[in-house]
C-alpha cells in the first residue's frame, strides 16, 4: 500500500525504532540474512547461521528505584508543546485542540502575517474562541456575543457596549490570554505560560530542531492522529520496535529477518533478540542505540533516530523517523509523525498526503486496543508501579525501561499538567468509536478531508448514474435502444456504476470511519 516501499533495498535491517510499511532501514547489514534464507533455518538448519548473525544477549536488568536519587524534578511548563503541522491549519479559521491539559486556540494574524495562540475560552462568559471566525479586520471574533480581539489578545470590539460609554473593552479582564509560540520545523509551537516574563522565551529556549525536516533536499509529509491513551503509553510504544512485527503484523511487508545464533525455532513473525544500548540518560530525556540505529529522546515530547548511523555518507539515501509526543489529558494523548528522507522524491510529489496516511493510520489502528487496556491495567496495579507489576526480562525492552525510569525518577510518574486535572482515565468505549478515524484524523488533516468530500461526491455521481443509467433504458427501450446488445451494455454500465459506488462506500468507511484489525486473522 505504501509507495515507499517499492524503493526500499530488498534486504533491510529490523529498525530501532518501529517504521511504517515501507520506511527503508539502513542498507545491507552483514546481520541480515535474506527472507528464504531465515525460512530454511526454521525447517532445522539452525546450525548453519552466518557468524555474523545477531549475538545472543544477555537478560536485562530491571532498574529498581535507588534510594537517595537527587530529587531533581523535569519542569513540564518550561517547555514547548506542538499544536498542529501547519500546513494542517486553515488560515481563515481558527484551531481549537487540548494539550497538556489546557485548550487553546490558535489563528492566523493576517495583518501581522503570523499564527498565533491563545487560551480557548473568551473573557466575557468563556465560550470557546476556537468556534468563532475572524471577522473583516482581521481579528478573532468570538461568535457567541461579537467581542473581537487583536493579535496581543486586547479586545478591540464589545458590540453591547455604548459608543459613548466607558471603554470597557480595554479593562485588563476583556484581554484573552496569549502564549508565546513559533512555528519551528513546519509545525506550530506554543510555550503554555501565557505570563509577561515568559514573552521573550524564544530567546532563551527553543523547541528541538530536527535540520532533516527543513533540509530543501529532504521532503516530509506529516501524521497528526489522537490516540485513546495517555502519554507515557503513546510514548513506550512508539520507542520499542520487538512489538512492530506482532502488533503490526501483515502492515509491514518487506521487512527482513534477523537471525538469533542457536536458535532452531522461528515463529512466523519473526522476532529476535535485540540489543539496545540506552546512554546519556538525564532530565532532558536520553539517547539509544541498536545496531548501526540511533535514536533520542528529548523530553517531553519529541523522539526521532534513524536506522542508519549518524555518520551516513552524505548523499547516500537516508530517512528519519520523527515522532512528537503529545500530552492531551489523562488518558488522551497525540501523536504527530514524520518521517523526512532524501530519495524518493519524485514519488512524493505525485503521492497525495492521504494515501501515505491510509496505511499509517492501519498501523495506528493495528496495537491501539492493546494500549488502551494496558494502560487501565497499569492504573489497576497502580502507575507508580509500574517497574514491579511488568517483567522485562530482555534488553529489547531497554528503551521503554529507560523512559519508565526518566518519567518515575524526574516526573514522580505524572505529566505535570498546566491546569488542575481529575486524573482519572476516560471509561472504554466500544471499538468503532475508540479507533475512530475521523475525529481522531480525518477531520484535522486538510488532504484526507478534501479526499474524503471529493470520493463522497464521486460515490453520489455514481448512485445517480446508475439511476440515469436504468431511466434511460426504461424511456428508450422500444425507441433508440432496439437491440438487445444495446440493452445489454446499458443495463451493464448501470451495474458497473451501482458496484463502483458500493465499493467506494466501503473504502471510505474502512480509511476514513473505522475499519476494526482482528490480530487472530492476520
Ligand atoms: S462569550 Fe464570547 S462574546 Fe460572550
Ligand atoms: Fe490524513
Amino acid at each position: 500500500m505504501d509507495p515507499l516501499r517499492i524503493l526500499l533495498p530488498r534486504a533491510q535491517a529490523q529498525p530501532l525504532l518501529p517504521l511504517p510499511a515501507g520506511v527503508p532501514a539502513p542498507s545491507v547489514s552483514p546481520r541480515l540474512v535474506p527472507r528464504r534464507r531465515a525460512r530454511r533455518h526454521r525447517n532445522g538448519a539452525a546450525r548453519m547461521l552466518p557468524a555474523s548473525a545477531v549475538a545472543s544477549e544477555s537478560p536485562w536488568k530491571e532498574q529498581e528505584p535507588a534510594s537517595g536519587e537527587k530529587d531533581e524534578r523535569f519542569d513540564w511548563l518550561d517547555q514547548w508543546y506542538p499544536f498542529a503541522p501547519v500546513e494542517d491549519l486553515d488560515l481563515g479559521a481558527p484551531h481549537g485542540k487540548m494539550v497538556l491539559g489546557i485548550r487553546v486556540v490558535a489563528w492566523y494574524d493576517r495583518g501581522a502575517g503570523e499564527w498565533l495562540v491563545f487560551d480557548d475560552a473568551c473573557p466575557h462568559r468563556l465560550a470557546p474562541l476556537s468556534e468563532g471566525r475572524i471577522d473583516d479586520k482581521g481579528r478573532l471574533q468570538c461568535v457567541y456575543h461579537g467581542w473581537c480581539f487583536d493579535g496581543r489578545g486586547a479586545c478591540k470590539f464589545i458590540p453591547q457596549a455604548p459608543a459613548l460609554g466607558p471603554p470597557v473593552h480595554n479593562n485588563s479582564k476583556a484581554c484573552v490570554a496569549s502564549y508565546p509560540c513559533v512555528v519551528q520545523n513546519k509545525i506550530l509551537w506554543f510555550y503554555p505560560r501565557a505570563e509577561p516574563e515568559h514573552r521573550d522565551v524564544l530567546q532563551r529556549k527553543r523547541p528541538p530542531f530536527i535540520k532533516e525536516i527543513d533540509d530543501p533536499s529532504f521532503v516530509t509529509s506529516f501524521l497528526v492522529r489522537d490516540m485513546p491513551y495517555g502519554y507515557d503509553v503513546l510514548a513506550e510504544n512508539l520507542m520499542d520496535p520487538s512489538h512492530v512485527p506482532y502488533a503490526h503484523k501483515g502492515l509491514l511487508r518487506g521487512l527482513p529477518r534477523l537471525v538469533d545464533p542457536g536458535r532452531e525455532e522461528y515463529d512466523k513473525e519473526g522476532g529476535v533478540p535485540m540489543a539496545v544500548k540506552v546512554e546519556d540518560s538525564s532530565v532532558n530525556g536520553f539517547a539509544s542505540s541498536q545496531g548501526p540505529g540511533y535514536s533520542k529522546f528529548v523530553a517531553p515530547c519529541t523522539y526521532y533516530g534513524s536506522p542508519a548511523s549518524k555518520k551516513s555518507e552524505k548523499n547516500k539515501p537516508h530517512i528519519m523517523l520523527v515522532f512528537i509526543i503529545v500530552p492531551v489529558a489523562p488518558g488522551r494523548s497525540r501523536v504527530m509523525w514524520a518521517f523526512p528522507r532524501n530519495f524518493g522524491l519524485w514519488l512524493h510529489k505525485i503521492t497525495p498526503r492521504w494515501f501515505d496516511h491510509i496505511g499509517v493510520n492501519a498501523i495506528l489502528d493495528s496495537d491501539m486496543y492493546l494500549l488502551h487496556i494496558e494502560e487501565r491495567n497499569f492504573a489497576k496495579a497502580g502507575i507508580e508501579n509500574w517497574q514491579k507489576s511488568v517483567y522485562v526480562p530482555t534488553s529489547s525492552d531497554g528503551t521503554v525501561v529507560a523512559f519508565r525510569n526518566w518519567f518515575r525518577k524526574y516526573c514522580r510518574f505524572q505529566v505535570g499538567w498546566a491546569a488542575p486535572t481529575v486524573d482519572q482515565l476516560p471509561a472504554t468505549p466500544t471499538k468503532d468509536k475508540l479507533m475512530d478515524r475521523y475525529w481522531s484524523h480525518v477531520a484535522q488533516c486538510t488532504s484526507c478531508s478534501a479526499a474524503l468530500k471529493a470520493m463522497k461526491a464521486l460515490e453520489v455521481a455514481l448512485q445517480v448514474a446508475s439511476i440515469a443509467v436504468v431511466g434511460l433504458l426504461t424511456v428508450a427501450k422500444g425507441t433508440l435502444l432496439t437491440s438487445v446488445v444495446q440493452r445489454a451494455v446499458i443495463v451493464s454500465a448501470a451495474v458497473l456504476c451501482f458496484a463502483a459506488s458500493r465499493w467506494l462506500a466501503d473504502f471510505i468507511q474502512k480509511n476514513f470511519y473505522f475499519e476494526d484489525y482482528v490480530h487472530a486473522y492476520k
